[in-house]
């Protein structure tokens, strides 16, 4: 199975069982990737991480050491998880092998997604709630307690998790003295509009910038 994926690294010391994993992706020592986890390009999946069957992990993923990531998860592309963050998938949970609940466990309603949206980072030891969206971009601080929805570019800590903050795509804090601000270190810039915050436009590509010229020398 390991020699039919071109351009994967496998450890040999760690155990993969599925075939779903993109060109570039990198799985260190002591990994275990079950059947039927998917895995995207040029992932880093650290060392002691165990990927359950389900869990579905997109392109440029980083995962750091000891993570667990369950059935139900969804990592989307770009998305890092420091070390020893915990996923969970069960609200309710009971033993399945508990007389008075094994009825529950007979199907899949008990399993609850979560899903971290493109680009947004968790912290080291961070508890993710089973349900709960981290949208794009976001950053939850190390040790978080997520129990709802962070919306995208929030910066949240604590237990529970509260936005005390900003931060840009490119991961540094973002600063608001009006409704609009500009990241001190990558130029990007955003609108803030309440408990929200969007992208206002890309940084012209050098690409665009010349076009844009060579257009703006035309008119003149
Ligand atoms: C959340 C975080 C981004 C904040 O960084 P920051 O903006 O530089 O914050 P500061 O250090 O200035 O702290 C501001 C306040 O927040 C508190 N704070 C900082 N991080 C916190 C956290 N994770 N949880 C709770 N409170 C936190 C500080 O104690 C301080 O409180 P005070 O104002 O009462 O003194 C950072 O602390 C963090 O947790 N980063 C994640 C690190 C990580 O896990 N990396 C993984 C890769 S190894
Ligand atoms: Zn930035």
């Amino acid at each position: 199975m390991r020699e039919e994926m071109s351009d994967v690294f496998i450890h040999p010391a760690s155990i993969v069982e599925t075939r779903e994993i993109g060109a570039g992706t990198r799985i260190w020592a002591l990994a275990h990737v079950m059947p039927d986890a998917s895995i995207g390009v040029n992932c880093n999946i650290g060392e002691h991480c165990f990927i359950e069957s389900g869990a579905k992990i997109g392109d440029n993923v980083t995962i750091k050491n000891g993570n667990m990531v369950w059935n139900g998860v969804v990592l989307e592309d770009g998305v890092f998880v420091g070390p020893h963050v915990s996923f969970t998938n069960d609200r309710f949970p009971r033993s399945p092998r508990l007389a008075q609940a094994k009825k529950r466990y007979g199907g899949h309603s008990w399993l609850v997604a979560t899903r971290v949206k493109e680009g947004a980072s968790l912290g080291a030891g961070a508890v993710v709630i089973a349900g709960v969206t981290v949208g794009e971009y976001a950053l939850v601080g190390a040790g978080a307690v997520v129990t709802k929805d962070v919306v995208p570019y929030a910066l949240v800590t604590g237990n529970p998790a509260r936005r005390r903050g900003w931060v840009c795509q490119c991961g540094l804090p973002l600063k608001f003295d009006g409704p609009t601000t500009r990241c001190a270190d990558c130029g990007l810039r955003y609108r803030r509009d309440g408990e929200s915050v969007r992208l206002l436009a890309e940084k012209p590509t050098r690409r665009t910038a010349v076009f844009l010229s060579a257009n703006r020398a035309n008119l003149r």
